[in-house]
């Protein structure tokens, strides 16, 4: 099992991850101390994989029903909040109450700002269901709901007391789900690690078989990444920002299809295209570079087409992002492979062509990622990865 450390204002914790450890759940959350219940809160479609095993791995806990809310992208929203408060309240938790979350991002996101809200915060647990949540949404106390003019535009910053972090628990995940979350992976590789991303560049089949071990030991090396940067930056006055590569234009993709055609994983795929080409484009991102980083992100799977947004929605979307400063968009942009740069402004003239160009360049670059794959000496190999490599 793998135990690593993420550093808070508030308090370290913990983020233990095994394959099975969901198991182990009730005698790790009875660390807690004094707690007079568990409360789960999940989503019905995750319930109906995960249920029986969240119910049984807390046995013997006082614990009661699950509360259970629709995790749809649409339904992160403040209402939704209220209503599990409320749900809190009928049900008897006090302020020692311990809440915790068994689903993916929103999941985690909507039931930490509920956790952060009520009686001014309870404890929460993590207990992350998808890819997404497993590497990133669920470490550095990230939370809070969308708004209909932009995503995440509410909440707080509210550390969990414990993550617990079961790759098993994945193998029940939509394959799409599941490959929306491997573009986070893509995304840690080209942010901070070359070994975790040239790992990737030789075993995206066997991660995209879900190998249980290739899949546990990427999970963990995403972790320590986002642990090593939250710990130097948890409030993200700059390094944090690293992890935002590919978020702005993804977060104005899914603010501008309603939160309805992308999956989140999938809007920053888009967007790490956007800005690794603007990177090359601005002269920061030497061309092979480039084209190793499309390649990898385009080896996950087809991304869903773009939509065409009118320029000045889309310039707007862009400097609602929360990294705006006076309404001048600030990008994140790779300068080369495991290295970012943050707080690059470009002029909108340039950003407007490439958005244009995008689609044309990743269909293009799809095309050449396809043969290269069926071509990779990796897909022949059915069951193991090297992952020794990137332990
Ligand atoms: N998902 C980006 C962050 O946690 O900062």
């Amino acid at each position: 099992m793998a135990v690593i450390r993420i550093k808070s204002s508030s308090g370290s914790y913990e983020v233990h991850c095994a394959n099975g450890i969901l198991a182990r759940a009730s005698a790790l959350v009875s660390r807690l101390r004094d707690a007079t219940g568990i409360f789960i809160v999940s989503s019905p479609t995750i319930w109906k994989h995960c249920g029986r095993a969240a119910s049984s791995a807390f046995r013997g806990l006082a614990h009661r029903q699950a509360i259970l809310f629709d995790d749809a992208e649409t339904e992160k929203r403040l209402a939704i909040v209220e209503e599990l408060c409320r749900a809190l309240i009928h049900l008897g938790a006090d302020r020692r109450a311990v809440i915790v979350a068994v689903g993916g991002g929103v999941v985690g996101d909507v039931v930490g700002f509920a956790a952060a809200s009520y009686l001014r915060g309870v404890r929460l647990v993590h207990i992350p269901t998808t890819l997404v949540a497993q590497i990133d949404s669920s470490i550095g106390g990230k939370t809070g709901v969308n708004l209909p003019e932009g995503k995440n535009l509410i909440g707080a910053f509210y550390p969990p007391q414990m993550v617990i972090t079961d790759p098993d628990l994945l193998n029940t995940l939509p394959h799409r789900e599941f490959r929306s979350g491997l573009y986070e992976v893509v995304k840690t590789g080209i942010i901070a690690d070359v070994e975790l991303f040239a790992f990737l560049e030789r075993h995206m089949l066997s991660c995209l078989r879900r190998d249980p071990e290739t899949l546990a030991s990427v999970i963990v090396r995403c972790i320590r990444v986002k642990a090593n940067v939250i710990g130097r930056d948890e409030r993200e006055s700059s390094l944090r920002q690293i992890l935002n590569f590919g978020h702005t234009f993804g977060h104005a993709l899914e603010t501008f299809t309603g939160y309805r055609r992308f999956l989140h994983g999938e809007a920053v795929g888009w967007g790490m295209c956007a800005a690794t080409l603007l990177a090359l484009a601005t002269g920061r991102l030497a061309a092979r570079d480039a084209a190793r980083i499309l390649r990898s992100i385009l080896s996950v799977g087809h991304l869903p087409a773009l939509p065409k947004i009118p320029a000045a929605k889309l310039r707007a979307l862009l400097a609602g992002d929360k990294k705006s400063r006076g309404g001048r968009i600030r990008w994140v942009l790779p300068r080369r492979i495991g290295s970012i740069v943050v707080g690059v402004e470009v002029p909108w003239p340039l950003v407007s062509r490439v958005v244009g160009e995008l689609p044309g360049i990743v269909r293009e670059a799809q095309n050449q990622t396809r043969v290269a794959t069926a071509r990779h000496p990796d897909a022949r190999v059915r069951n193991r990865a090297d992952y020794s490599a990137i332990q």
